[in-house]
């Protein structure tokens, strides 16, 4: 296979996924992965990214803790989220929402349902790992877009060794308890979490592939 070829079918495998089997990764199978992601540029090669990665106990550890913060914490990213989504941001939002929505059966006004999934994130959708990746707080935006690249290909790295991953802005919302839970210096942003594991490749949560933006909405030719 070209290496076009590989690179493509890795892109296309790669997913949001939101049901995980509960089986341990290799330690030896994600130091893999995530040497393999440190090959993306960074700005002055300054590798901005750092990762602390749960083992399977310190998931449940974890899962118990912020099941906890959340009865009394308010969300408090250390990046503000977006205050909305309007126009076309907002209709693709909304359209990835149903289709999850629609795979795992939750109807048009079933607030109770679309708040069980949502609260999905807070289980790590069942993963046995969670990675919290932080930025150094003192590079600013061009630190998360280098985070970003480095998060974009541990996905791949991670789809193309059948490994499931899903990031997650959601665990972002409470920055304060993963500072004291993996002891973050405050010279450290908080950018995502990402849950991996092996994907439950039957959950109706997986069954669904959102879609993209027409090449011409995304490419502008000049001259
Ligand atoms: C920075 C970032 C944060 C995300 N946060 C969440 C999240 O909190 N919960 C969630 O279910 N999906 C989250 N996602 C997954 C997106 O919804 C998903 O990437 C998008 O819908 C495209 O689908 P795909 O990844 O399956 O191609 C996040 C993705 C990124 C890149």
């Amino acid at each position: 296979m070209s290496d076009a070829a590989a690179l493509s079918r890795t892109l296309s495998a790669r997913r949001s996924c939101r049901a995980f089997l509960p089986d341990p990764l290799p330690a030896t199978l994600i130091e893999e992965i995530v040497a393999e992601a440190q090959r993306v540029p960074s700005w002055c090669n300054a590798q901005p990214w750092h990762l602390v990665v749960t083992s399977a106990a310190e998931t449940d550890r974890l899962r118990e803790s912020l099941t906890e913060e959340m009865k009394s914490a308010s969300h408090q990213p250390d990046i503000p989220f977006p205050n909305r989504y309007e126009g076309v941001y907002k209709d693709r939002r909304r359209a990835c929402g149903w289709q999850l929505y629609g795979a795992v059966g939750v109807e048009k006004g079933d607030r109770d349902g679309a708040h069980q999934q949502m609260m999905e994130n807070f289980r790590f959708f069942g993963a046995p790992h969670v990675a919290v990746l932080t930025s150094e707080a003192e590079l600013g935006a061009y630190g998360l877009v280098d985070c970003g690249g480095f998060l974009t290909a541990l996905t791949l790295a991670a789809a193309a060794r059948n490994v499931a991953t899903i990031p997650q802005a959601a665990l972002a919302s409470y920055a304060p308890l993963l500072h004291r839970f993996f002891d973050l210096p405050d010279t450290r942003t908080v950018v995502c979490g990402i849950s991996l594991g092996r994907a439950d490749a039957r959950h109706p949560a997986n069954s669904f592939r959102t879609d993209r933006a027409d090449l011409s909405e995304v490419l502008q030719w000049q001259g």
